[in-house]
């Protein structure tokens, strides 16, 4: 496992700009709402934030932190409407928008409409006065419960609590029941000027196995501290439901069902060979098979790879 170096980094004896761009790095990637509100005039405004996330399912609640600016001090349109106009329409951003999102956290006139200058289409929402964005395929109806200034001064935030009262989302995004990444493709922001496209080869499943796992500390010592498997690997074999005992694992040494076409399965093969006479160079070629045996998730085969080290070296 890797053992860091750190830097440590005391916000009170820190820049504004230093602190801003640690969260940035750090809590990241960060979804994006693209925040519709209106002004009491009725003046629409469209701006993205990233420092927003969801926080409830029953009742829905979402949260967003416009910011005072840094330089001034002065509150974004996007805090003033909802203060004014306690209302907004929280949309997903899409990869095929994020140069239209990106334009509409342009500082415009608070009398300018982002729809119009991002090129977005408006459509009435249906419990709230804020309008909603065609292109988007996520969108939150929302009321706003409360806003929590969170130092009142220049660069600090504003959390805008937010319950959501009407969800809308694109057929197009679904697949077997569920928003499939890949259909809705949206992006996140991280530090700087990138972004991460989350969808593709960016996303990945994680078939984590039912019940309770074991946990690391319950496997044994020579897997724990081997330097050949990481803490991913480890994270694994945590998640079995039981160890094998060493009986089980004996018969997966004398009567090992072995098949050629599966890579690790003649790994182990030469390695129990190998180990028989050469523990170190042997116990490595195990350690092999079994990252590639987790690799292809089949964790049974490696913990008792793995537990036939010490068997076969008593041998
Ligand atoms: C992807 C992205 C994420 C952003 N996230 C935030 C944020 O979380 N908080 C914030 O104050 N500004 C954020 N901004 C900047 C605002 O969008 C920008 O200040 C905008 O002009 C505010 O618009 P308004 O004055 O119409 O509310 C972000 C900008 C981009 C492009």
């Amino acid at each position: 496992m890797i053992k860091h170096t750190f830097r440590t980094v005391d916000p009170q004896q820190s820049e504004l700009k230093e602190i801003h761009n640690l969260l940035l790095g750090g809590v990241t990637p960060r979804p994006i709402a693209l925040v519709s509100t209106i002004s009491e005039t009725g003046v629409s405004n469209l701006a993205p934030f990233s420092f927003f996330n969801a926080f409830g399912a029953n009742p829905p609640y979402i949260a967003f932190s416009p910011a005072y600016s840094g330089r001034d001090g002065s509150a974004k349109d996007t805090l003033t409407n909802v203060q004014q106009v306690p209302e907004c329409v929280v949309h997903a951003v899409s990869h095929d928008i994020f140069q239209q999102m990106s334009l509409s956290s342009t500082a415009f006139e608070p009398d300018i409409d982002e729809f119009v200058k991002a090129g977005f289409t408006s459509i009435p929402s249906e419990l709230v006065r804020p309008m909603r964005v065609a292109e988007s395929p996520f969108h939150m109806e929302c009321k706003v419960e409360q806003i929590i200034e969170l130092g009142g001064t220049n660069g600090s935030g504003n959390l805008v609590l937010c319950r959501v009262v009407q969800f809308h989302v694109s057929e197009t995004v679904f697949r077997e029941g569920i928003i499939h990444p890949d259909r809705i493709d949206l992006i996140g922001r991280n530090s700087a000027n990138f972004y991460t496209k989350a969808s593709g080869d960016a996303v990945f499943a994680l078939n984590k196995t039912s019940g309770v796992g074991v946990g690391i500390d319950a496997l044994p010592e020579h897997i724990r501290n081997s330097t050949n498997l990481s803490g991913n690997d480890l994270g694994k074999l945590g998640q079995l439901n039981e160890i094998p005992d060493s009986s089980t694992v004996q018969q997966f040494i004398d009567e090992p069902e072995l098949s050629d076409d599966l890579e690790y399965h003649s790994m182990l093969q030469s390695a129990i060979n190998l180990l028989k006479t050469d523990h170190e160079h042997g116990t490595f070629q195990i350690e092999r098979a079994a990252k590639t045996a987790l690799a292809a998730n089949d964790i049974e085969f490696a913990i008792k790879a793995l537990l036939a080290i010490p068997l076969i070296s008593s041998e």
